[in-house]
């Protein structure tokens, strides 16, 4: 078979077939390819004559922090069409998108993906459980995420993180509310603080504005300490769900500011979000930490949370690349 096989871009008039090679609508299909990606996602095709055997997309990731990464999505169950068009994706982003990791999350289910993957010089990162939904929310499947750093890439170290500073008792009352617009140029500072950017996937540069249309969603939460001066804003964590087929799984990130670090505040705004999610529906939820951010990471344990694997040179950090954990409950 592979002998016949022929590959090439993804053209608008493939709608079709990739609706029958996915299962999922024509429509869908049309509209995704009609989008203009600006050349951002990069779709080839494995035919044989008229027929799509498989399919893969590269899409690059648009985080800041993160933009040696792109995802790639094996479409179809032909592994000789998918271990055909993984060495034509991983030689586009090697060699001429200048991309240094791959990232790909293939189910359970999906053992011809697993495979063809694997033999591009993907190797597992962990497993993602119960993360995909299939046959409408009835059954859910693992998920194996696999990455591919690209061959003779080193990725620059970052420098070390900054030591947390011991735990301490503060007498300031504080208190959790949602936020609204009126909060984002506070959240933008304390996302700037250097003890907190370090940590995250933000920026120097974020705005106020960056902030103002996220901080008003129902699921962002607020932290504020009463102070002599007046409440001050010490902390902020916003929860995301995912689109199906991962819509019961939320993923959320948090930070307090430097100077209200270790006082036992994190663990307070972490329980509002774990509530948060309950009262959502969500079956599970997930973070990411940076392995060099062992108070966060004791943090997530002592809440529940279980390692589901590490993320190579996942996000450049001050200069370096550092490696995440990936981390998981059930609510
Ligand atoms: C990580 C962060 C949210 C934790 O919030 P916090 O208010 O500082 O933490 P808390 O005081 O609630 O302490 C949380 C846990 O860490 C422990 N801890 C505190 N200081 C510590 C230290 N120096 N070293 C190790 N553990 C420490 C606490 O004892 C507590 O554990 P316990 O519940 O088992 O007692 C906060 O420090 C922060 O925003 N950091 C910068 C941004 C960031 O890293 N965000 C997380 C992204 S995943």
């Amino acid at each position: 078979v592979a002998g016949q096989l022929s590959v090439r871009p993804i053209e608008r008039r493939d709608a079709s077939a990739l609706a029958d090679l996915t299962g999922a609508e024509r429509d869908a299909w049309a509209d995704a390819l009609e989008l203009p990606s600006g050349g951002a996602v990069h779709r080839l095709g494995a035919f044989v004559g008229a027929e799509l055997r498989a399919a893969v997309e590269l899409r690059p990731v648009l985080a800041a922090r993160r933009r040696h990464a792109a995802t790639l999505s094996a479409l179809g169950g032909d592994q000789v069409a998918l271990t055909q068009l993984v060495a034509e994706a991983t030689t586009l982003a090697d060699r001429w998108l200048g991309l240094a990791r791959l990232e790909a999350l293939v189910g359970a289910d999906q053992p011809a993906a697993l495979e063809a993957l694997t033999a591009g010089g993907f190797v597992l990162e962990g497993w993602r459980i119960g993360w995909l939904a299939r046959t409408d929310r009835t059954r859910f499947v693992d998920g194996a995420a696999l990455a591919r750093l690209r061959p003779g890439w080193t990725p620059p170290p970052a420098p070390p993180a900054p030591e947390a500073d011991a735990p301490r008792v503060i007498s300031a009352q504080i208190t959790l509310r949602r936020s609204t617009p009126a909060d984002a140029d506070a959240v933008a500072a304390i996302m700037r603080d250097p003890r907190v950017l370090r940590g995250t996937l933000q920026l120097p540069s974020t705005s106020g504005d960056h902030w103002r249309g996220r901080v008003g969603a129902a699921t962002s939460w607020l932290v504020e300490a009463s102070t002599p001066d007046g409440p001050v804003v010490v902390g902020h964590g916003g929860l995301h769900v995912y689109a199906a087929p991962s819509a019961h799984v939320g993923e959320f990130g948090m930070a307090i500011a430097g100077a209200w670090q270790g006082a036992g505040i994190g663990r307070r705004l972490l329980a509002q979000l774990i509530d948060e999610a309950r009262a959502q529906g969500l079956a599970r939820l997930a973070l990411e930490v940076y392995v060099d951010n062992p108070r966060a990471v004791r943090l997530y344990q002592g809440a529940g949370f279980a390692l589901e694997g590490t993320r190579r040179a996942q996000a450049m950090c001050d200069g370096g690349y550092v490696d995440t954990h990936v981390m998981a409950m059930g609510l």
